[in-house]
C-alpha cells in the first residue's frame, strides 16, 4: 500500500471510504503489495503530489473496532484552530503542510534542519491501531501510519546529556488563528523522557487509514504516545529538541495543578476536577472503565517502576 501527501486537509468527500480502507487491511494483511495507482481512485489523486512509500502491517494493535474515519476528523483538539471540536476540521485546510521542515536541535551529535520528506525517506511506514484517551474523558481507536519514533532518534546520535526530547508545534498565525488568543502559551510544546521516547510503542504519524494525515490531526507528522492522554500527542511539529532538563510543556504551563510532566493514563489520579475512572468510547453509548496505562500496563508499566505515580501524575 501506498498513501501519499496531499497538499492540505482533506474534506469529507475526499477521505477514503471505510468498506474500502477495510479491503486494503485485507490485502495489507495478506501480504500483498498494491500498486499506489490502484489506490488512487480514492481520494483526490489530482491533489496527490508526493508518494511517501510502502505500509506495513505493524508490529502492534488493537482489535478493537475502530473509531469511524468520520468521527477521527471531525471530533479534534487542535486548539491552534479554536477551541470547539469542530473547529479543526472547518480551519486547518488553511494549514499548508507542503514545503515543510523539522529541525532536529540540542543534544546530539547531529543538529539540523531537514524537509519532511528527507526525514521520513529512510523510514519504513507501518500501520499502528492505537486506543487515544483524552484528558477529558473520551476516547478512539485510530489506525494510524507512522514509524517509530526511536529509529529517528538513533538517527541523529543523541548525546549522553540528552536525558529528554521536547517537540514544538508550528507557530503561526495567519495560519493559525487559534495562536491569536492566548489560551496557550504558544507554540504548543510538549515532552517525553528519553526512555519515553525510544519506547517501540511511541510512534510519528504521517497517516491515518490509509491516507496522509488530514491537517485537523496533526499534518504532516504528529506525536502518538498510546499510553498517555492525547494532549502528549503533539500535531504539526516543526522542532524536536534533546534536552538535559525536563522540559516545561504548553499545559504544565496554563495549569501546573492540573496537567503534569508524565500525563500517563491513570484512572487512580483524578483530575483536579473530574475523574478519570472511565470513558466514553467515541461512538459508543454506555462508559466504559479507563485502563492503566490506556491498556499498555504491559508494555510501558516498567518504565515507571519504583516512581509515585501521585506525585508524578
Ligand atoms: N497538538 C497541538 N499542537 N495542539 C493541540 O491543541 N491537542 C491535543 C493533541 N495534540 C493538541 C495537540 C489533544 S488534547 C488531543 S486529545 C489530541 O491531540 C487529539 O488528537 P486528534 O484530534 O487527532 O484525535
Amino acid at each position: 500500500m501506498r498513501i501519499k501527501r496531499w497538499e492540505s486537509g482533506l474534506s469529507e468527500s475526499e477521505v477514503t471510504p471505510e468498506a474500502v480502507y477495510r479491503d486494503r487491511r485485507r490485502l495489507m494483511k495478506a501480504g500483498l503489495a498494491v500498486a499506489g495507482a490502484a489506490l488512487a481512485g480514492v481520494g483526490s489523486p489530482a491533489r496527490a503530489r508526493l508518494v511517501l512509500g510502502e505500509v506495513h502491517p505493524g508490529a502492534y494493535g488493537t482489535d478493537e473496532e475502530k473509531t469511524p474515519l468520520k468521527d477521527v476528523t471531525s471530533y479534534n483538539n487542535f486548539y491552534e484552530f479554536g477551541t470547539s471540536k469542530s473547529d479543526p476540521a472547518e480551519y486547518a485546510g488553511r494549514l499548508k503542510t507542503d514545503p515543510w521542515s523539522v529541525s532536529i536541535e540540542g543534544e546530539c551529535a547531529r543538529p539540523g534542519r531537514h524537509a519532511l520528506e528527507d526525514l521520513i525517506r529512510p523510514h519504513p511506514l507501518e500501520e499502528r491501531i492505537y486506543r487515544l484517551r483524552c484528558v477529558e474523558g473520551w476516547s478512539m481507536v485510530i489506525p494510524w501510519i507512522g514509524f517509530p519514533l526511536g529509529d529517528l532518534i538513533r538517527r541523529f546520535e543523541p548525546t549522553s546529556k540528552a536525558k529528554y526530547v521536547e517537540f514544538e508545534t508550528l507557530l503561526d498565525k495567519q495560519q493559525m488563528p487559534g495562536q491569536r488568543r492566548r489560551v496557550l502559551d504558544w507554540p504548543y510544546v510538549e515532552g517525553l523522557r528519553m526512555d519515553e521516547a525510544l519506547h517501540p510503542l511511541t510512534i510519528l504519524a504521517v497517516g491515518l487509514y490509509g491516507q496522509v494525515l488530514p491537517n485537523q490531526n496533526g499534518a504532516p507528522l504528529r506525536l502518538v504516545v498510546p499510553w498517555k492522554y492525547g494532549f502528549k500527542s503533539i500535531k504539526s511539529i516543526v522542532r524536536i529538541r534533546f534536552r538535559e532538563t525536563q522540559p516545561t510543556t504548553a499545559w504544565m504551563k496554563a495549569s501546573p495543578r492540573e496537567y503534569g510532566f508524565y500525563s500517563n493514563v491513570n484512572p487512580e489520579v483524578p483530575h483536579p476536577r473530574w475523574s478519570q475512572k472511565r470513558e466514553r468510547r467515541i461512538g459508543e453509548f454506555r462508559k466504559r472503565r479507563t485502563l492503566m496505562f490506556n491498556g499498555y500496563a504491559e508494555e510501558v508499566a516498567s518504565l515507571y517502576s519504583g516512581m509515585d505515580l501521585k506525585k508524578y501524575f
